[in-house]
């Protein structure tokens, strides 16, 4: 079993990635693989509605960045934890600009399967970031995985982020929570327990 990981950051080994890490530990001490994938210094562009993922599923019109790269590996991944340094108290440009442009091409890859978010900051910021973050599981049929707190680690860099005892906690409790979930659906499969098969949505785009 894998989870795949979004550091929205453009520092490789920062605060998100210090959260990241804790949590890919108590995964790996479970026995599940995990992988970061980093938000580097490149662009990343934002979704432009043009429609064009509507004509070839599963694929981002735009070839240029890392987003189908994201959707391919999130097809072989069983869980997600996507994680983000707070920019003016959302998450960053990048983060959103990937997983706009990845869900709404490739949101079939993610269905059904866990997911959790992370956010680092300074100071504050956080819970909104967590909200922005969680929403793209609450569109896509994934039981989102929780802590015993807000999944938030508090620095302005990975030597601050390692002393908050408490957020390290929360992301070990989370990494473990994830694969007891994980494993928790790998059983119910294994007997014959799949998830349901939403039947045909009707969109409405205002209230009639
Ligand atoms: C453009 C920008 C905006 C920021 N806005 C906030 C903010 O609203 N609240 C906060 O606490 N920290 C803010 N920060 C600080 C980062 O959230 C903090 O340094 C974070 O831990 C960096 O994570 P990273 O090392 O993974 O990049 C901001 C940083 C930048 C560059």
């Amino acid at each position: 079993m894998k989870v795949l990981m979004i550091n929205g950051s453009s520092h490789k080994e920062g605060s998100t990635f210090t959260a990241l890490s804790a949590a890919a530990a108590a995964l790996a001490k479970e026995g599940i693989e995990s992988e970061i994938i980093q938000c580097s210094k490149g662009a990343i562009r934002d979704c432009v509605a043009c429609g064009g993922c509507g004509k070839h599923p599963g694929k981002c019109a735009f070839d240029d960045d890392i987003v189908n790269e994201v959707i391919a590996k999130a097809k072989e991944a069983d869980g997600f934890i996507f994680g983000t340094p707070v920019y003016y108290a959302h998450p960053t440009g990048r983060i959103l600009s990937l997983l706009d442009r990845a869900f709404y091409a490739g949101g079939a890859n993610f269905a059904y399967k866990p997911g959790a978010a992370v956010a680092s900051a300074r100071r504050a910021g956080t819970t909104a970031s967590f909200d922005v973050l969680n929403k793209y599981f609450t569109i896509c049929n994934m039981p989102v995985v929780s802590s015993s707190y807000w999944n938030n680690i508090h620095g302005n860099s990975a030597d601050e982020a390692k002393q908050d005892a408490e957020a390290l906690y929360t992301m070990d409790l989370l990494g473990k929570n994830m694969a007891w979930l994980l494993k928790a659906i790998a059983s119910a499969k294994e007997n014959g327990l799949d998830h349901p098969t939403p039947p045909p949505k009707p969109f409405t785009n205002f209230i009639r």
